[in-house]
């Protein structure tokens, strides 16, 4: 079996980025990390990629501190394709990604957000929850699309809010919940068992070569 290629792109500490790597190095697993982008050059995540054997790049990210501007999008699908790369995991990029970039790689793109969405889109999740006073809050693995934590969902784990809960106390169990469900998704998805129908996600339970990781 032909493993898929992912790229990952993240911008600070790597945990998923990690994760993913590690979980992608089991022989049972359907890919494999080509490539770690980081769109900031002192990015701890660039290090760690490369101390577990994975190319890790820094990119100019342009002149937009929200998201890469078209010119930019493009020298970074060049990267990605250069590398050969399959599906691009967004583990803490904490930019917007445009159309150029979706177009390159439709339906291809997943990340994952610290919260139970449709809940506490955009930045500090896991805070918003906790001011919010939820009993619940969790984390999502979706597709991308082009507006922001919106895309149809492919896995969730909730999390309790304990009574004693800071913030960063609920935010280090949400991070747990992110390093168990983004490699299950990603292996759905490069088993080819992910269908798409509308905003709803249907997992099949057959491998399905067909659907999988074909250019
Ligand atoms: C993670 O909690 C991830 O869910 C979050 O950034 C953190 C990155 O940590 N992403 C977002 O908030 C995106 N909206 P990591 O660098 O240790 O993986």
């Amino acid at each position: 079996m032909q493993k898929a290629k992912l790229a990952i792109l993240a911008s600070g500490r790597g945990s998923n980025a990690v994760a993913l790597i590690q979980a992608s190095k089991s022989a049972d697993f359907p890919a494999e990390v080509a490539l770690v982008l980081s769109d900031n050059r002192d990015a701890p995540v660039l290090k760690k990629a490369e101390e577990l054997g994975v190319k890790a790049l820094y990119l100019d990210p342009g002149p937009k501190r929200s998201y890469l501007i078209p010119e930019v999008e493009a020298s970074w699908i060049q990267a990605l394709q250069e590398n050969d790369v399959d599906y691009v995991l967004l583990a803490g990029f904490m930019r917007l990604l445009k159309r150029t970039f979706l177009e390159a790689f439709p339906l291809r793109v997943l990340n994952i957000h610290p919260a139970l969405l449709p809940s506490f889109r955009g930045l500090d999740a896991q805070q918003q929850a906790w001011e919010y006073g939820v009993r619940y809050s969790g984390a999502t693995v979706h597709f991308v699309d082009s507006s922001l934590d919106a895309g149809p969902i492919i896995l969730q784990e909730p999390v309790k809010v304990l009574p004693d809960d800071t913030p960063q106390s609920l935010a280090d169990r949400i991070l747990e919940a992110e390093h168990r469900i983004y490699p299950e998704a990603v292996r759905l998805l490069c088993q080819g068992r992910l269908r798409i129908e509308g905003r709803r996600v249907k997992i099949l339970r057959e491998w399905n070569s067909k659907e999988a990781h074909g250019k």
